[in-house]
């Protein structure tokens, strides 16, 4: 078993070897594989409520068993086993990586440094769930005595892009009459825009009265996130007092009945002013990008309810239990990491497509950004040794169709390698009919269209039997034998997206594990932070900082100041 101190380069294993030479004798031919019933029989898996079709990727059965021998050449399972029981695999930061435990029923028990994490979870989602359902009955009240009705959630990157991806997953079930909004980005706008004030006439934008305020940060110093804090509590202040005469002169009156905070930082949200009774903590064992299951995701706890988190975090904790019992043949995240371990290092590509085949994750690919590339874009290993391959690919996407009238284009016909993932549900959240027409069923028609296009392409006799112009037959050849993954669940529930989620995890833990590095740090997004600090007092004209600054950078800020003195 590999130990923290000694990642397995996977380059020098047997199967690395295997794979370099299945790699460059294959001959990718998925209309022969899927003329065959059998292939796509054992390449459908399902994990939790999620229907996996593998069948349209470029490997082989002699490819998957190579896989699969890496993943046991690099100890995957043994790796897994440790995060599961909470030894510190993130190792540069000297953590446990417990996500999974805040997902572990009440019942299971997990003793971190001999203290039982599960009891600590459920005592905080305890909070968070008596929290959500005074807000959502009116029982909470603004300082003025109205109930609430919007919930603006402030953070960034973790805090932010899980609790917003999941709100708008699960509009569905959001209480009538409650909305959430988010402010992540330090541009002004941002805060501006969320928090435009209530129009008499139209009734759009905020009411300070009925507004409740979560700053979600865990280590309570992001400054995009206190910045924003700030502007939120002066616009409420203004707000209430502009609404209620009597308000008074203190603050703190007003800021505790419509701030609360989530963090592992409780010294810090008081510092800020936040009764300490208004926050939620959490441990430093929760990677930001792998917190919306904790109480950073208590806005949405709000919009859908305890019930519906509940089901949520279970969604989660059937694909933990999958990931974690499933023979590797059949465990669906290993699989899918080592196949984008097979594209990324044995065929060249760079990055991965994902395709929601459903609106209301218009936000997921955002998501999966932070959570695959501030994980696993490394170029060192957990013990500080370079890497000996490519890691990390870049992941995008967009909901389908309108990716189809805008990139697919480049999948279909481009010259790079685009692994990409297809996913869609067979209950629609609105079933609309256009005529006699289930337009969710049209939705449906060109999810499978895509993948079939993708996989068996159009040959130039094909096209021309459609009678086209020979010269511009090249053009209309689609070559095939692109790959993709499809993902079917039975309809976008709390429950559904809880397993989506953690699949992704998942697959990214297990490129991780393969690459040997750290996916539990994010060293990389320093540097830029530090040097804002120092570059933002020349920004606003401090001509020691800005004399500090390199020629590039100098003539910007110049350029910069000239704009703003006009
Ligand atoms: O800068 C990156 C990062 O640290 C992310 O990992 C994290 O999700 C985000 O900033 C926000 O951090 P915090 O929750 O501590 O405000």
């Amino acid at each position: 078993m590999p130990t923290a101190a000694s990642p397995i380069d996977p380059t020098t294993t047997d199967a690395w070897r295997r794979l370099t030479e299945l790699a460059a004798a294959y001959e990718p031919d998925l209309r022969r594989a899927l003329a065959d019933e059998e292939w796509v029989r054992r390449s459908t898996l399902t994990a939790g409520d999620l229907r996996v079709d593998l069948s349209k990727n470029l490997v082989t059965p002699e490819i998957w068993k190579a896989l699969r021998d890496l993943a046991a050449e690099v100890g995957l399972e043994a790796r897994r086993d440790a995060m599961l029981a909470g030894e510190r695999i993130n190792v540069t930061e000297d953590r446990a990586v417990l996500h999974t435990a805040l997902r572990l029923p009440r019942d299971a028990s997990l003793e971190l440094d001999g203290q039982d994490v599960v009891g600590d979870v459920h005592e905080v989602l305890d909070r968070v769930y008596a929290f959500a359902e005074d807000v959502r009955s009116g029982t909470w009240r603004g300082f003025t005595g109205r109930p609430i009705r919007t919930v603006v959630n402030i953070g960034i990157g973790g805090s932010d892009l899980g609790p917003v991806m999941a709100y708008e997953a699960l509009k569905a079930y959001v209480q009538d009459g409650l909305e959430c909004r988010f402010i992540s980005n330090i541009d002004p706008t941002d805060a501006a825009e969320t928090l435009a004030g209530l129009d008499a006439e139209t009734l759009a934008g905020l009411d300070a009265e009925t507004t409740l305020f979560i700053v979600a940060s865990k280590t309570f110093g992001t400054l995009e996130t206190l910045t924003n804090a700030r502007l939120c509590r002066s616009w409420l202040l203004d707000g209430i007092r502009a609404a209620d005469a009597d308000a008074g002169r203190e603050d703190g009156p007003i800021v505790a009945r419509h701030f609360v905070a989530v963090s592992t930082a409780l010294d810090k949200v008081a510092e800020f002013g936040i009764d300490p009774a208004n926050a939620f903590g959490f441990w430093d064992w929760v990677g930001g990008r792998y917190s919306v299951d904790s109480a950073i995701g208590t806005s949405l706890a709000v919009a859908i309810g305890p019930k519906r988190f509940q089901e949520f975090l279970a969604g989660f904790h059937a694909i933990d239990e999958h990931f974690r019992s499933a023979p590797l043949e059949a465990n669906v995240p290993a699989l899918m990491g080592l196949l984008n371990v097979w594209y990324t290092n044995f065929l060249g590509a760079s990055s991965h497509a994902v395709l929601p085949y459903a609106q209301s994750l218009h936000r997921f690919a955002a998501y999966l950004q932070q959570l695959t590339m501030e994980s696993n874009g490394k170029s060192v290993r957990w013990d500080g040794t370079p890497v000996a391959t490519d890691t990390g690919e870049v992941f995008w996407g967009e909901p389908g169709t309108n990716g189809q009238h805008a990139f697919y284009q480049l999948i279909h016909q481009g010259t790079r390698l685009i692994p990409a993932d297809f996913i869609a549900f067979a209950t629609p959240a609105h079933p609309l009919r256009d005529g006699d027409t289930d337009v969710h069923e049209l939705l449906l028609a060109n999810f499978l269209a895509q993948t079939k296009a993708l996989a068996f392409g159009k040959t130039p006799d094909e096209v021309r039997a459609e009678g086209t112009d020979e010269a511009i037959v090249p053009a209309r050849v689609f070559p095939g034998n692109r790959p993709t993954t499809s993902i079917m669940a039975p309809a976008l529930t709390p429950t559904a997206l809880g397993q989506l989620i953690a699949l992704y995890e998942h697959i990214t833990f297990t490129q991780g594990i393969v690459w040997g590095i750290d996916s539990f740090d994010q060293w990389g997004v320093e540097l830029g932070k530090q040097l804002a600090m120092q570059i933002a007092p020349a920004v606003a004209g401090e001509a020691g900082a800005l004399a500090q600054q390199d020629a590039s950078t100098r003539a910007m800020i110049d350029y910069y100041r000239e704009q703003r003195t006009r």
